[in-house]
């Protein structure tokens, strides 16, 4: 049965944290996978976790199965999360279930799709996160991509885009990043999101909405207004979440798939379907991430130390991004990088070719993924001198 396999090359995205967990240059920086770090390079377990961890351990009951929808509590403070007090909720409009991470919501999003309508094709954005393609694949869908980041002028290409949506024929799913785009840091406009989700009404299009990273953009709110606006447009809409980034429970695990529909009665329906999706998948979803984020979301006091822990790492990285240019230009870069401050959120395009993102590896142990997407959260006062000298090195 396994003689004739064929290694695979590792994950563009996780093999780089393999390589750099080997390398033994005291000097070397990971900007690698998406995870926050401090200014001393470490990814701390966020105050409001711990506090939420103790409240389990001394007050969980029972460990019995919760059931394929995972925690009734965390799927509804989740929806109050994406959708604040939306009226798709006072409508019972809205199914969510609790996942293993987001990547776990997008699968199951992709197989209730192939569920609705087998051989669908979703389109993603180019350049969209490296794992979207291989995830909806594995669903069974088609993937085909749209225009999305203009690589000559560093900005979304926004024009392109429409065009190509424009194409989408009706009854075919559109993946959006709700804020945050992963890898190049543009998110659309307000004016830009009611052009899109005017269009997805006209056409009919399915929106998938995937928020990784609600919170790291310009807030909790601003954040989600791309998915409340299209929400308020459409009847039906497909959201992946994640609490990997927000909370900072990346092992844990843990995300939610919310579908809406258009009414209650559609609404009931796709709650029986998606729960069957997740029986035969992988039965039921973690619990403890999800009885974490419920914790903090049902307590003021802990809810309110959370957004001041999320703040400041969103406040972090916004440094680090200003800092990274002052820095490239101290080195004598005269190209300009100006564009990295007008990015959101964790990652960043830095524009550079294949060839000089090897040798950023090779000759300095400095990390990025081959597209030139760089974490900005693994930039720190003490490495950027290191990173810049560096880049500037190899431009
Ligand atoms: C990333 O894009 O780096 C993160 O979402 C981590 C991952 O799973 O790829």
């Amino acid at each position: 049965m396994f003689s004739e396999l064929q290694p695979r090359p590792a994950d563009p995205i996780l093999g780089l944290s393999v390589k750099f967990a080997a390398d033994s240059n005291p000097n070397k920086i990971d900007l690698g996978a998406g995870i926050y770090k401090d200014e001393h390079g470490k990814t701390p377990v966020l105050a409001c976790v711990k506090a939420a961890e103790q409240f389990r351990v001394d007050n969980e009951e029972s460990k019995a199965y919760l059931g394929s929808a995972g925690s009734a509590a965390f799927n509804t403070a989740m929806n109050t999360l994406m959708l604040g007090d939306h009226k798709v909720i006072a409508e019972n409009r809205i199914r969510t279930l609790s996942t293993p991470g987001g990547t776990g919501a997008l699968r199951i999003a992709g197989e209730f799709i192939k569920t609705c309508k087998p051989g669908a094709t979703i389109w993603v954005s180019n350049p969209t996160w490296a794992n979207h393609q291989g995830v909806f694949t594995a669903a069974g869908l088609q993937v085909k991509s749209y225009p999305y980041y203009d690589y000559e002028n560093k900005c979304l290409d926004f024009d392109a885009m429409i065009e190509a949506l424009k194409q989408v024929p009706a009854d075919e799913a559109v993946l959006l990043h709700a804020c945050c785009h992963n890898p190049s840091g543009m998110d659309l406009s307000r004016e830009q999101w009611q052009q899109v989700a005017e269009l997805a009404k006209e056409i009919g299009f399915l929106p998938v909405i995937d928020m990784a990273y609600q919170g790291f953009g310009e807030g909790l709110e601003e954040d989600a207004y791309g998915l409340r606006l299209m929400a308020d447009t459409l009847d039906e809409l497909i959201i992946c979440s994640s609490c990997s980034k927000n909370f900072g429970l990346y092992r844990e695990r843990i995300g939610a798939v919310s579908v809406i529909g258009k009414s209650a009665e559609q609404a009931d329906i796709i709650g029986s379907i998606v729960p069957a999706v997740v029986r035969v998948n992988y039965s039921m979803p973690p619990a403890h991430g999800a009885a974490i984020v419920e914790t903090v979301l049902n307590s003021d006091e802990l809810t309110q130390q959370w957004y001041g822990e999320l703040q400041e790492m969103r406040d972090r990285i916004n440094g680090m991004r200003q800092l990274l240019v002052n820095k490239l230009a101290e080195n004598g870069v005269t190209q300009d990088f100006s564009f990295i401050t007008r990015q959101n959120g964790m990652f960043s395009f830095l524009g550079i070719n294949p060839e000089q993102v090897q040798r950023l590896q090779d000759e300095h142990s400095i990390y990025i993924v081959g597209s030139s997407r760089i974490s900005v959260a693994g930039i720190s006062p003490d490495n950027v001198d290191y990173l810049a000298k560096s880049i500037a090195s190899v431009l």
